[in-house]
């Protein structure tokens, strides 16, 4: 705009203005640049030889895949990057001249070319490549996928500036691809202090780290997460949420925090004694093929299809610890990001603690795939409220969230005879005997709760 008016030929008294300022900024400038003898960064001499060519405007070349590619690298951007320094053969390692521009090596896509190269940053940033390999990213590579991010989609190694500078939200790499995410990320909480009022809450990386990404359901490290930064959380909560751990468990934040989301119960495989979620092997998917066989409709699992998946899993287990454990979740990636400030969340113990509560008419059962992510098959809501004893939580009933409930439901599976016959209902009583047993116990020496 300024320049605009500086070269407005009507405006006589804006050009003295304008000339004294273009004279400020000279002298500014004259200030501000360093002595003539200090080293102007430059190229080494190979690096500038690759520029003759790749400094030009208009060089491309078509991949494999018909597609025209782009091959200007801009000496001037480059300099200046965080990798100035670094000379181009250093990640061309294969390209040693200019005899590539002549001798046509094929490249099937540029994703291909740039998949090459990803593991050469090892050699410079060891740290981060380590723990890029441990994320859901990596896994999903692993497994074949060409929508997994590389190193170069999150970072343009040829201009990268220091990651502290690449703050404004619109520049997240993760927006690329998860962009509705994205979108209900910058309307919540976070993300509105953070544009609208430039404070520093959270972004993506902050909550799901950079590098070592997990799948997002798995493990609590979200969860211990807002607790890490929101440290006075649990005492707040506890002034009106009784048996606030216990919510914390079966309930992710933002059922509460999301108050126009729609929930579910996640039925989640759990190994009781690793206290861990079941996890899918790779190449042996083993949940698919018996959800599929055991609901062909795909109407949703009902109690005895559930029970013998369980048993199932039991069986592969060895260790016979197989349980499902109970957990509400809201039903997409999106709304976990539309969390909403304090006074519109979810205190009405109602919401959840009543028959047929919004949050119990949706049910899944769910593994955690090879990479982590959730693999979910739809069951039958009925399941929730067939057992008898739903004594403390009316309408939701975490299976096996602990041994008496696991057993209720051991029980009312075998008493319904809808795991068939007599040898069914035997071997449920003898395999649950000794909890049983104790039980009794429990319950002749008063209230369990
Ligand atoms: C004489 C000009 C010239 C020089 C010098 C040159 N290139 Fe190229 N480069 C090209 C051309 C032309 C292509 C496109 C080739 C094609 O169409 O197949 C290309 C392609 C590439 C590609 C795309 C991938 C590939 O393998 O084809 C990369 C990466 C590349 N150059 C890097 C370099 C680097 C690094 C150097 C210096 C070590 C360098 N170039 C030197 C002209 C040059
Ligand atoms: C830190 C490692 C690194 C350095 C240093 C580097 N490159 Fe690259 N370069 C890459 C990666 C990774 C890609 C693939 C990126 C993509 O296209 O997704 C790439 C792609 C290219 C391409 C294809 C066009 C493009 O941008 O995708 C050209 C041409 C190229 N580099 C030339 C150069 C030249 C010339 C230099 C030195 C002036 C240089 N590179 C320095 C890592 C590097
Ligand atoms: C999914 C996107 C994504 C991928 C893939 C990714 N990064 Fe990053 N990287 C980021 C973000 C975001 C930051 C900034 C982190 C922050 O602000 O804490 C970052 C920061 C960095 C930094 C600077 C760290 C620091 O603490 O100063 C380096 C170096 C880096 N990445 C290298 C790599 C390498 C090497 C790879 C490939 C193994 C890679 N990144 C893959 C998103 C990514
Ligand atoms: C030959 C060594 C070398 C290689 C290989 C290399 N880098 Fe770098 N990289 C550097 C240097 C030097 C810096 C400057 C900052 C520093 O000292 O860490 C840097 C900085 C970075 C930063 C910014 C860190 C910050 O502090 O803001 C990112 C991101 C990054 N590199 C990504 C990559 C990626 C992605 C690759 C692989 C395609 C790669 N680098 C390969 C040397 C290298
Ligand atoms: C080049 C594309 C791309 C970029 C960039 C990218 N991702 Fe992803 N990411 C994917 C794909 C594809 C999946 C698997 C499909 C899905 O879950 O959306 C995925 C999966 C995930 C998952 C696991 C989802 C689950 O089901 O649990 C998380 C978490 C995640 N990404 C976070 C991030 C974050 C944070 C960033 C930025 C630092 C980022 N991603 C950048 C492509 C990308
Ligand atoms: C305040 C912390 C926080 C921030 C900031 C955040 N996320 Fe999340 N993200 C979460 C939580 C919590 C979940 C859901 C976990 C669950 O299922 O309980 C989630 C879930 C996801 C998932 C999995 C979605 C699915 O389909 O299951 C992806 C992908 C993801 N986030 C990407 C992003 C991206 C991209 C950004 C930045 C725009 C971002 N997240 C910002 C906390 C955060
Ligand atoms: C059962 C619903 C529920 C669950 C589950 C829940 N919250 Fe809350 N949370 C609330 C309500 C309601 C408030 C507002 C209380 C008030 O205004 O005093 C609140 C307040 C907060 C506040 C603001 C505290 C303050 O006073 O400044 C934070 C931060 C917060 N919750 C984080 C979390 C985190 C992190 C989790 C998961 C570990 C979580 N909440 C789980 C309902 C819930
Ligand atoms: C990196 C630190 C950080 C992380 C991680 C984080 N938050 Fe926040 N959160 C903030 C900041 C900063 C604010 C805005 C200032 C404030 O109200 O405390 C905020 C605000 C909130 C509020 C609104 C409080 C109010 O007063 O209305 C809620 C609710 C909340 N966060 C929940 C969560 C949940 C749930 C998670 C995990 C999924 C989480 N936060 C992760 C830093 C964080
Ligand atoms: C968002 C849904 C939700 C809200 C809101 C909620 N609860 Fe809960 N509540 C649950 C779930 C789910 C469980 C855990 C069930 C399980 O693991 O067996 C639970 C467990 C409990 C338990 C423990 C029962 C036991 O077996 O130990 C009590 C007591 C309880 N809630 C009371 C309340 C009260 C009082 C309020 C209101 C101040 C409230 N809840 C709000 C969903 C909710």
């Amino acid at each position: 705009m300024k320049n605009m008016k500086l070269t407005d030929h009507r405006s006589g008294s804006l050009r003295r203005v304008g000339a004294l300022l273009v004279a400020a900024i000279a002298l500014g400038l004259a200030w501000a640049a360093p002595p003539a003898s200090a080293a102007e960064p430059s190229l080494g001499d190979e690096s500038q030889a690759c520029q003759k060519c790749h400094d030009k405007p208009d060089i491309t070349m078509k991949t494999q895949d018909g597609k025209t590619w782009p091959l200007t690298v801009s000496t001037d951007a480059y300099l200046k990057s965080r990798h100035g320094t670094t000379d181009c053969a250093d990640c061309h390692e294969d390209i040693g001249d200019d005899k590539h521009a002549t001798e046509k090596p094929a490249v099937k896509s540029r994703r291909d070319y740039a998949l090459k190269l990803n593991d050469g940053c090892i050699s410079c940033h060891k740290k981060h490549v380590t723990q890029f390999q441990d994320s859901v990213h990596a896994a999903m590579l692993k497994e074949g996928s060409d929508k997994a991010p590389l190193c170069s989609d999150c970072h343009a190694v040829h201009t990268l500036l220091n990651v502290k500078f690449h703050k404004p939200v619109a520049e997240t790499p993760c927006l690329k691809c998860h962009e509705d995410i994205g979108k209900a990320y910058v309307k919540d909480v976070h993300g509105l202090e953070r544009v609208a009022k430039g404070k520093p809450a959270p972004i993506c990386a902050d909550c799901h780290q950079a590098h070592a990404i997990k799948a997002a359901s798995f493990g609590t490290a979200l969860k211990d997460n807002c607790l890490a930064c929101h440290k006075e959380a649990v005492a707040q909560h506890k002034d009106w949420l009784p048996n606030t751990g216990r919510h914390f468990e079966a309930i992710a934040c933002v059922v509460c925090h999301a108050p126009n989301a729609e929930r579910r119960v996640n039925l989640r495989l759990f190994s009781q004694k690793g206290q861990k979620q079941l996890i899918e092997q790779a190449g042996v998917p083993r949940f698919e093929q018996l959800v599929k066989a055991a609901d062909q409709q795909d109407q949703g699992l009902d109690e005895r299809a559930l029970w013998s998946l369980l048993q199932e899993f039991n069986r592969g287990s060895g260790l016979g610890d197989v349980v499902l454990r109970g957990r509400l979740e809201v039903a997409s990636g999106v709304q976990a990001h539309q969390l909403a400030e304090k006074s519109k969340a979810i205190s009405d113990c109602d919401t959840c603690h009543r028959r047929d509560a919004q949050a119990f008419q949706s049910v899944v059962v769910s593994i955690a795939g090879p990479d982590g992510r959730t693999l979910r098959h739809g069951v039958d809501k009925d399941v929730l409220r067939s057992a008898v004893a739903t004594a403390s939580v009316r309408g939701f009933y975490a299976i096996g969230a602990n041994r008496i409930q696991l057993l209720d439901w051991l029980l009312v599976a075998a008493v319904l005879g809808s795991i068939g016959g007599v040898l069914a209902h035997m071997t449920v009583k003898w395999a649950t005997r000794r909890i049983r047993a104790k039980v009794a116990a429990e319950q002749h020496g008063g209230p369990t709760h």
